[in-house]
């Protein structure tokens, strides 16, 4: 039996769209900033006794789609490991709300270290990122504390990431804003992407865009530029939306409050604020911050119509082992 705890990441630089679906490799590159108020811990134990998976998240037995994911992934450590046995799975999302958070990056991260170290493995941490991006692309980059950098990698399985050292991480903090209500149906990241690719006139000029932005992040985080890295960030992500909007049919996360959540945080800045902001596949807004600025930030869109829960948080650290 193992128990490891992974927290969440939200991606500064964002990662849309795949090159290989079997293996789950990136298009691109990806840069992203972990955050300690979203945590999952997961325990892994292989009982010889057990005729199938079993997978509890939150207390409940998850149903039978999640149940084929988690077991296809735990297949391929049970691959690497040599052993046949299956597996009992339970997992806590420490979340301080379930509403539409993506959970999958810290899932996967903390499913990837306990279930091979119950299994008797000892993987690298590169090994451990390639393994979560098995999972989910978002998980690969979730092993790490502070910023983290994917790598797309160019040959059949070399995509994994790293963290980056930034006098950055000592600095920022990152205040998310739940938008509920009224949502329509919500497309999964992993279908997003694909209508994306497949359908979007502006997913070549993403693809094309990415290597950029990549590059001028990292010269951002080197020199501790966090204006530099918020401007990138905010225009990263509409650029990501773009892309969605641009699909056929299109693809519209964005509520009346995501928009003005926007508002929110350009007036912010225009009041001297740090405040730049990132939206993922959901209506959901995370402001990328500073200390100073965290607690101003976290007022202004809490009221925002629309906006039900703000969640605070610091920067996170990496994924461990808890026995
Ligand atoms: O890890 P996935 O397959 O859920 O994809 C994540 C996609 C985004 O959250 C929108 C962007 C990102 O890089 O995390």
């Amino acid at each position: 039996m193992a128990t490891a705890r992974a927290c969440a990441n939200i991606a500064l630089v964002k990662y849309w769209g795949k090159r290989d679906a079997a293996l789950n490799l990136p298009a691109t590159g990806s840069l992203s900033l972990t955050l300690s108020a979203l945590k999952t811990e997961t325990s892994v134990v292989f009982e010889p006794e057990l005729a199938s998976d079993s997978i509890a998240i939150n207390g409940i037995v998850t149903n039978p789609a999640e149940v084929r994911r988690v077991g296809k992934f735990l297949d391929l450590v049970r691959e690497h490991a040599g052993i046949g046995t299956r597996a009992r799975v339970i997992s806590f999302n420490h979340f301080p709300t379930a509403s539409g958070l993506a959970s999958s990056a810290s899932g996967f991260a903390a499913l990837a270290l306990a279930a091979t170290r119950a299994a008797g493995l000892e993987l690298s941490p590169k090994e451990l990122s390639m393994l979560a991006r098995r999972g989910s692309g978002s998980a690969a980059r979730s092993l790490f504390g502070g910023f983290a950098r994917m790598h797309a990698g160019d040959r059949d399985d070399d995509a994994y990431a790293e963290p980056v050292a930034s006098p950055l991480a000592a600095r920022v903090r990152m205040v998310i804003a739940i938008v509920a209500g009224g949502a329509p149906k919500h497309v999964g990241s992993r279908d997003a992407m694909d209508h994306c690719a497949a359908t979007s006139p502006l997913y070549p000029a993403w693809l094309e865009l990415v290597p950029d932005d990549l590059a001028a992040a990292e010269r951002a985080l080197a020199a501790g530029d966090l204006r530099s890295l918020g401007e990138l960030a905010e225009a990263n992500a509409l650029a990501m939306h773009a892309t969605a909007l641009a699909a056929r049919p299109a693809i519209v996360y964005w509520q009346p409050a995501t928009l003005a959540l926007l508002a929110k945080v350009r007036a912010l800045r225009e009041a001297g604020r740090a405040a730049w902001a990132t939206i993922d596949a959901g209506p959901h807004v995370k402001v990328l911050t500073t200390a100073e600025d965290a607690a101003e930030v976290a007022r202004a869109v809490a009221v925002v119509d629309g906006v039900t829960q703000v969640i605070p948080s610091e920067v996170g650290g990496p994924a461990e082992l808890l026995g």
